[in-house]
């Protein structure tokens, strides 16, 4: 037996100790299938982990991360493993392991007086927001993935998803966390404080540290009380210059109502209705864009629908809408959120793409797209824009598909490198962040120095070299 085979069995000992044996896998046993955990959710990357550890609470991961820093192995944390920039898989080598914190779902305390929720990190967010729905509150933070998504995931993201025009980002969304640093000491921050100015905000350095800086074992996030109804309205819209002019109509007249401001290209919603044509796109043949609107009241049905036929009266008069419907009962507002969260699962059935992630000042959003168009189309000569995203942040899903019949595969092997330089030098040009809510992961590493503050990087860097002087977590993502 080697040294490096010895320290290993060892530490696999010490872990199954720690943890259990049941919540130790590894490729030792032939009938385990650690794909689940190796590979991530886009299929971008198959990675190959030492062990997958499943801790049941805090103390276990502590020992877990004292056990990995003796025997100098790095960890990757992993919540749902919903990330898209290949962030919570391990990578090729066999060496890392992977710290599951699924078993930590616990909900540990509602606070109805403070408006906080205190749960564990491996808590789905569905099940966050049904939490807090029987307390008679809501958690806003909605996103497609919210079935199998963790909140400890959301936060080591700083996930956006669809109600960041109205409550913010996860970041906003957090008063408190209990971090396991990489020294394997547990930092107790659940305060659920509205203010505290004792120094560095610590809480928001971990929030979208895509676990790089800490382990987030569990979060004490904010609670908003329940509208008393939610209308949502689909709308046709001629233009990204309409969709941004309606915009502002929505903010004007919906005030703090608007909580929802999707748009959607033609391309996008074409898809939807090739790979799932139950689910019935409305309008999307008629036009070259639709948005979805959401407003959240806090009297009634009857004002939030008067409100929102008012605002769609104005639109349709100044041309910036051409048709729409309003979802006449719950059902049908789920119906055609169905729509707009199934655009990521059509377009990965359609194969593979280059994803982007963008964001860019509302105001500067249509000539991004019609100039960055214009650019693709003669560069990249074929290629399909599937554009969608949250128009209300100034966030869109600029992803370019391959030309009709060529395989991604192929696709992307020819053309990634040079598509992404194209995108995110237009995304530079106008100001705006190559990564709006997904993280930097792996696949964007190498992007940062070109797009990023050097003085920020070099910040980031002393940063992560004071708190993971070792890089035992997460080796190789967000700074490479
Ligand atoms: P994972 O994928 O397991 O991990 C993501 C990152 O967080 C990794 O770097 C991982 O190491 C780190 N991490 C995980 N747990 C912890 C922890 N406890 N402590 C520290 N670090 C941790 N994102 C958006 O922002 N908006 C959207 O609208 C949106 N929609 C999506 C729709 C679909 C269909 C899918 C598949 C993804 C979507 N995402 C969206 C991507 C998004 O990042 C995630 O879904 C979510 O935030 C990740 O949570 P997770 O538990 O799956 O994390
Ligand atoms: C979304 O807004 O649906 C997500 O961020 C997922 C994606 O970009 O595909
Ligand atoms: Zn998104």
């Amino acid at each position: 037996m080697t040294a490096l085979t010895a320290s290993r069995e060892a530490l696999i000992a010490l872990l199954r100790q720690i943890c259990g044996d049941a919540h130790v896998l590894t490729h030792d046993d032939p009938a385990t299938d650690l794909r689940p955990w190796e590979q991530d959710w886009r299929k971008r990357v198959h990675g190959r982990a030492l062990a997958v550890v499943r801790p049941g609470n805090t103390a276990q991961v502590a020992a877990v991360v004292k056990a990995c820093a003796a025997h100098h192995t790095p960890i990757v944390p992993q919540g749902g493993n919903t990330g898209l920039v290949v962030g919570g898989v391990p990578d090729g080598s066999g060496t890392q392991i992977v710290l599951s914190t699924t078993r930590m779902n616990a909900v540990r305390a509602v606070d109805p007086a403070n408006l906080t929720i205190t749960v564990e990190a491996g808590c789905v967010l569905q099940n966050l927001q049904a939490a807090a729905e029987a307390a008679g509150f809501l958690f806003p933070l909605s996103l497609g993935a919210e079935g199998s998504c963790t909140i400890g995931g959301n936060l080591g993201t700083n996930a956006g998803g669809t109600q960041v025009v109205r409550y913010g980002n996860t970041r906003e969304l957090c008063l408190g966390l209990e971090v396991v640093t990489a020294q394997g000491e547990i930092w107790h921050g659940l305060t659920g404080l509205r203010k505290d100015n004792t120094g560095y905000d610590l809480r928001n350095l971990m929030v979208g540290s895509e676990g790089t800086l800490g382990i987030i074992t569990a979060a004490t996030m904010k609670l908003y009380p329940l509208p008393a109804a939610q209308l949502t309205a689909w709308a046709a819209v001629p233009s990204m210059d309409a969709a941004v002019q309606l915009l502002g109509l929505a903010h004007q007249r919906l005030g703090p109502g608007l909580t929802g401001f999707e748009v959607m290209g033609q391309f996008a919603l074409g898809l939807v209705d090739k790979h799932y044509p139950q689910l019935r796109v409305p309008l999307w043949q008629e036009t070259p864009w639709c948005v979805l609107l959401e407003n959240s009241d806090s009297e009634s049905e009857q004002h939030a629908r008067s409100q929102f036929e008012a605002l769609l009266e104005a639109a349709l008069e100044a041309g910036c809408v051409t048709d729409a419907v309003v979802a006449e009962n719950l059902g049908q507002a789920r119906s055609l959120w169905h729509i707009r969260e199934s655009i990521t699962l059509a377009q990965a059935e359609e194969g593979l793409n280059i994803k982007h992630d963008i964001s860019i000042p509302v105001s500067r959003i249509p000539a991004f797209v019609a100039e960055t168009d214009a650019l693709l189309a003669r560069e990249v000569p074929g290629v399909r824009m599937v554009d969608f995203g949250h128009l209300g942040d100034g966030n869109l899903h600029y992803n370019v598909q391959a030309p009709e019949g060529v395989d991604g595969k192929a696709f992307l092997q020819g053309n990634e490198e040079r598509v992404n330089t194209l995108v995110f030098d237009q995304v530079a040009k106008f100001n705006g962040s190559i990564s709006a809510e997904h993280g930097v992961g792996e696949l964007k590493v190498g992007k940062l120095p070109l797009y990023k503050d050097p003085t920020a990087l070099s910040m980031m860097r002393a940063v992560k070299k004071a708190l993971d002087p070792h890089n035992l977590l997460n080796p190789g993502r967000v700074l490479g």
